[in-house]
């Protein structure tokens, strides 16, 4: 029987798994490890001999229970759905009174509430925890979204505070609510990366088809664009991504990249869930929607030939590459980026009343402005906002955020029509404009869809000069 040394141990070495494992032990918690193929535990021991001392690889599920000291912390790292609850099914027997079991994948937020509520009773304690920030995030400081009781993250946050990124000093990590609020939260953040690289695409579309440039001259521009307040992960990597050369044939490695987006299905439910509490994120939808289209290749090659020749239109000119033009660019994904982002907040806002979980959103800001995949410079202007008017009931109705909106609506406006007139798909870029124009409007039309309504299916209809809901009787319906 392994003697009981280990503080945490972690369950599921892929990627993720095993670069937090490192982590814990770099900040130094002895950590058992287990995975179903044992090799990966002896691997990641034998490849970080630095770490050896810290690291206990585990024969057996077993015996990865015997190293852990109690009360036990098991964070589980397999794949979202069923291989969770097989693993929760195995640890069970093993676990004792206060241990605590912790969901660290990419779960539906739906199934943690499931799970957490399955598991009350038992004695055992369980948190779902959102983690971004990829492998080097994981390795090296991510953002940790998590939910759970509050006892229980008293217990944890001494370990999550020291994994987890830092900005400024301040630890990247909260508790965010009850069971699957951290996993909520965490959807929406890849809600909000679909959409961020979506609109970074449609940008790089028109620099390459309407502008001509060539992808070092675009890695140029993104990186200049990094430096002010675009300045941001995905806009770093999209510099990194676009200077790089194959290296076997010298070509730009992005021109070499087939344009077919996978998916794992994160972004999915977060327009899943926003429309299941009636908000509209038509940046999210329209990023997933342009992911699932890039990937039927093989249709979009014959549509090219069913209409050759129809919306190439010659952009020669459209999009100059002065300083004004670039600006003009910047300008419009900036002002796209925060309309996006104002969308996901307001998806949070309305699950946070809907499930009772009092969402610190001002709080959440704060965690993802280092670590996660959509850390930049935006979310400490999106934590300032909060802070300056609590009870923002949209961030586009914050001040600071809707001065820059009014200040840079006319660039998003002007590139969204360039694009449409010179052919260039431009799906969120548009999205966001148009719900922009939606969002400020009050006299909107949807007065014609509950007369349509009322026509075919006596729904009934509000009138502004006297109460109630009416019917009417159509001529012809
Ligand atoms: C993160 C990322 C990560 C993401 C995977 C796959 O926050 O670290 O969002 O969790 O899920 O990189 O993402 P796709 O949904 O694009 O496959």
């Amino acid at each position: 029987m392994s003697e009981a040394v280990a503080d945490i141990g972690v369950l599921g070495l892929g990627t993720m798994g095993g670069m937090l494992a490192l982590n814990l032990a770099e900040k130094g918690f002895a950590t058992a490890l287990h995975n179903r193929t044992a090799e990966k535990a002896r691997r990641l021991v034998a490849d970080n001999p630095a770490l050896a001392a810290r690291l206990h690889p585990s024969t057996s599920l077993h015996d990865f229970v015997a190293r852990l000291k109690a009360p036990r912390l098991v964070l589980l790292m397999v794949e979202a759905g069923p291989p969770v609850d097989e693993q929760i099914a195995a640890l069970m027997p093993l676990l004792s009174q206060g241990d605590i079991l912790i969901d660290a994948g990419n779960a539906d937020f739906n199934d943690t509430v499931r799970r957490s509520r399955a598991i009350e009773g038992t004695g055992l304690r369980f948190v779902g925890m959102g983690v971004s920030g990829g492998a080097s995030g994981a390795r090296h400081g991510p953002s940790i979204m998590v939910g759970g009781e509050d006892d229980v993250w008293r217990r944890l946050q001494p370990v999550l505070e020291a994994i987890a990124a830092r900005y400024e000093g301040e630890p990247c990590v909260a508790r965010l609510g009850p069971d699957g609020a951290g996993h909520f939260v965490k959807t929406i953040h890849n809600g909000i990366e679909y959409a961020d690289m979506q609109m970074i695409a449609e940008i790089y579309g028109i620099l390459r088809d309407g502008a001509q440039l060539e992808p070092g001259e675009m890695a140029a521009v993104f990186a200049d664009w990094n430096t002010r307040g675009l300045s941001s992960y995905l806009v770093e990597i999209t510099a990194a991504v676009l200077a790089e050369r194959d290296p076997d044939t010298g070509r730009p490695l992005v021109d070499l990249i087939v344009d077919e987006a996978g998916q794992k299905g994160t972004g999915r439910w977060s327009v899943i869930e926003a429309q299941k509490l009636g908000i509209g994120a038509t940046t999210l939808e329209a990023a997933v929607s342009a992911r699932g289209l890039s990937s039927r290749r093989a249709e979009r090659e014959a549509a090219s030939r069913v209409y050759a020749g129809i919306g190439a239109k010659d952009p020669d000119g459209a999009f100059p590459v002065t300083p004004a033009g670039l600006r003009e660019l910047e300008s419009a994904l900036q002002t796209a980026k925060i309309i996006a982002y104002a969308q996901g907040y307001a998806v949070m806002a309305a699950a946070s009343e809907e499930f009772g979980w009092a969402l610190p959103l001002r709080d959440i800001a704060r965690i993802w402005r280092a670590g996660c995949i959509i850390r930049s410079v935006f979310l400490d202007d999106i934590a300032r906002a909060f802070e300056a008017g609590d009870g923002v009931v949209n961030l586009l109705q914050a001040p600071s955020l809707a001065a820059r909106v009014a200040e840079g609506e006319g660039a998003l406006r002007r590139i969204v029509s360039k694009a449409a007139l010179a052919g260039l798909p431009v799906p969120a870029l548009a999205a966001a404009l148009s719900y922009f124009d939606d969002y400020r409007r009050v006299r909107g039309t949807a007065n014609l869809v509950q007369g349509q309504r009322d026509f075919f299916g006596a729904h009934t209809f509000q009138r502004f000069d006297r109460p109630g809901r009416h019917h009417h009787a159509w001529a012809g319906g």
